[in-house]
């Protein structure tokens, strides 16, 4: 079974996104042969300055690859260093009506949120078809977000192989991330960086620290006891420790008298995430006093993806008479 994903290179990592999308997309490589790309042509549909959009596609590879991104299992790469998938959107383009991508809602909600309407957003499932089909992908898991894009790539498909009376591609499934909590930020709503309640992964000791003192509680003094399951503090530190820790931490809220405060809860929070986190701390400062290794890792996945792709478009250039 192939497994396929892409991941848009969105800025600085939070927790939010760790337990949301990273962790999930690096525990598939002991689930089947795993493709992992970052989407930067799908990033350019956006519009981020030249200098953003390369150092955000570094980041995002290092920060994999600090996480537990392994180079042997996933064929990890850059979506443009395999520049066929561009010629398969065109061809899928011709295969692919107006009217299946103008009820699309993400072209519209973007819209809406300010964003140009250029071509590119527009036609963004299409890049996206072209990701999953170019690879023959059975499984794609993705976020609730892009369910519609996986009926699209479907549709695509089947218009395809209808039209050149060939089963080309196969029919991939998307596996909704249901299961994956919301993590909710230090305002207790959803982390998002629109929200700007997020904290980061990374940084330095003191800013991150901070960040965690900005947690928002109730007003409960030190003395008194305070309701573990309604506190933001005590939701975070559930994704961190084990369930004897947290049963501990529970008493304490519980207890009166005990001189225990939402600053002490936070300091305990903190220094939970801090270790959690100290291995792909250090993993990432190696990495970064290395990026001739990052990008080599990209060049390998890179040559891989493009034995497959090369293999795909010869069959998509014969079959619709390009050769
Ligand atoms: P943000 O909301 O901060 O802009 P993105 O939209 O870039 O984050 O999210 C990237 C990925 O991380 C998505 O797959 C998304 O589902 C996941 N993610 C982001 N925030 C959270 C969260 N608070 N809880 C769970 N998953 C999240
Ligand atoms: N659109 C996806 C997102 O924003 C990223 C992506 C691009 C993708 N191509 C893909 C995901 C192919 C899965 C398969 O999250």
């Amino acid at each position: 079974m192939r497994i396929l994903s892409g991941i848009q290179p969105s800025g600085t990592l939070h927790i939010g996104n760790y337990f949301g999308a990273m962790k999930p997309a690096i525990e598939l490589q002991e689930k089947g042969e795993t493709f992992l790309f970052i989407a930067d042509y799908h990033s350019l549909t956006t519009q981020p300055d030249a200098k953003d959009l390369r150092e955000r596609v570094l980041n995002v590879a290092v920060d994999f690859l600090a996480c537990g991104i392994d180079p042997e299992k996933t064929v990890f790469f850059r979506q443009s260093d395999i520049p066929e998938v561009t010629e398969l959107t065109w061809i899928l383009s011709t295969s692919t009506s107006t009217g299946l991508l103008e009820r699309c809602h993400s072209y519209k909600d973007k819209v809406a949120n300010g964003f140009t309407p250029n071509n590119g957003l527009f036609s963004y499932p299409v890049l996206m078809a072209s990701d999953i089909l170019m690879y023959h992908a059975d499984l794609v898991p993705v976020g609730k977000d892009q369910k519609q894009h996986l009926e699209v790539t479907r549709d695509i498909a089947k218009s395809f192989n209808f039209r050149y009376k060939k089963e080309v591609f196969k029919m991939p499934k998307e596996q909704i991330q249901e299961h994956v909590a919301l993590i909710p930020g230090t305002d207790g709503q959803k982390m998002s960086k629109s929200y700007n309640n997020t904290i980061e992964i990374f940084g330095g000791k003191k800013a991150i620290r901070k960040k965690f003192m900005k947690i928002e509680t109730d007003s409960k003094g030190i003395e008194e006891a305070k309701d573990p399951d309604n506190c933001n503090i005590f939701n975070l530190y559930k994704f961190f420790a084990t369930a004897e820790e947290q049963a501990e931490l529970a008493a304490k809220y519980r207890a009166e008298n005990i001189g225990f405060g939402y600053g002490h809860a936070k300091q305990e929070l903190f220094e939970k995430m801090w270790d959690y986190f100290a291995p792909m701390r250090e993993k990432r400062e190696e990495l970064l006093h290395n990026l001739d290794y990052v990008e080599s890792i990209l060049q390998k996945g890179a040559e891989r993806a493009r034995f497959e792709a090369e293999k795909t478009m010869e069959t998509v250039r014969k079959v619709v008479g390009l050769r």
